[in-house]
């Protein structure tokens, strides 16, 4: 069952409670919170409160990227904020298996990230860790960014490994979706498509998730036909 995150990066903070209960009405479900700490990339988003802000706001299930070098410090903190996944990047982690033990542990689902110059085999010992794996189809810092075709290679590498291993942890993409190329990252395999500037910068962000998610079934469908 595919479904669409809008990623709050490109929402209105001043009207946050409203920017959600708009793309909820559209049909969504989850939603993806990017925390960025000016060190792992070049940007600073926003940290605990604003996770625990919206977990006030909303019943979705947060999906909580973790952009920051040293994530294990501040796992349990985004989990009491409210995070129900966690997701950390492979090239911030040294020592990944622990740190998906712990995010399992403290009971949210575990998340790794690859950013577009890592290569999926880099997860082979860790894929049963995890309960979804995130590809970045830009380099991660910034909203508003052009999809880098070959993330699509990625996740069909992933597709394989999945199949090999036998396992069954979730496939997310995040970065420059649009309603153009959503279809396109289904049939590749994904389920869980990230969308910030095509959601929250179009004219009915309700209407825009709602064929984003029309888009990625029908993917699915051609997929299975
Ligand atoms: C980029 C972030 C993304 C970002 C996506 O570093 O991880 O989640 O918000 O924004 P768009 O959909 O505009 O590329
Ligand atoms: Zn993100």
């Amino acid at each position: 069952m595919p479904e669409i995150l809008p990623s709050l990066l490109a929402a209105d903070f001043g009207h946050l409670a409203e920017q959600i209960a708009l793309v909820e009405s559209g049909g969504v479900t989850m939603l993806h919170l990017d925390v960025m700490d000016g060190h792992f990339v070049p940007n600073i988003s926003f940290g605990m409160p604003v996770v625990s802000a919206v977990r006030k706001l909303s019943r979705s299930i947060l999906d909580v990227h973790l952009m920051i070098t040293e994530p294990d410090r501040y796992l349990a903190a985004f989990r009491d904020a409210g995070a129900d996944q966690i997701s950390v990047h492979q090239e911030a982690c040294p020592h990944l298996d622990r740190t998906l033990h712990e995010i399992r542990r403290l009971g949210a689902k575990a998340g790794v990230v690859l950013n577009p110059a890592t290569p999926v085999a880099t997860l082979d010992h860790v894929l049963d860790v995890a309960d979804f794996v995130l590809i970045m189809s830009v380099n991660p810092g910034f909203g508003g960014q052009k999809f880098i075709p070959y993330a699509l290679d990625k996740v069909r590498a992933l597709v394989r490994a999945k199949t090999n291993q036998g396992l069954d942890f979730a496939i997310e993409i995040d970065g420059g979706i649009t309603v153009d190329n959503v279809a396109l990252a289904s049939e590749a395999g994904v389920d869980w498509f990230v969308a910030g500037s095509s959601v929250f910068g179009s004219a009915d962000p309700a209407a825009t998730v709602r064929k984003m998610h029309q888009l990625a079934s029908g993917g699915r469908g051609l997929m299975k036909a």
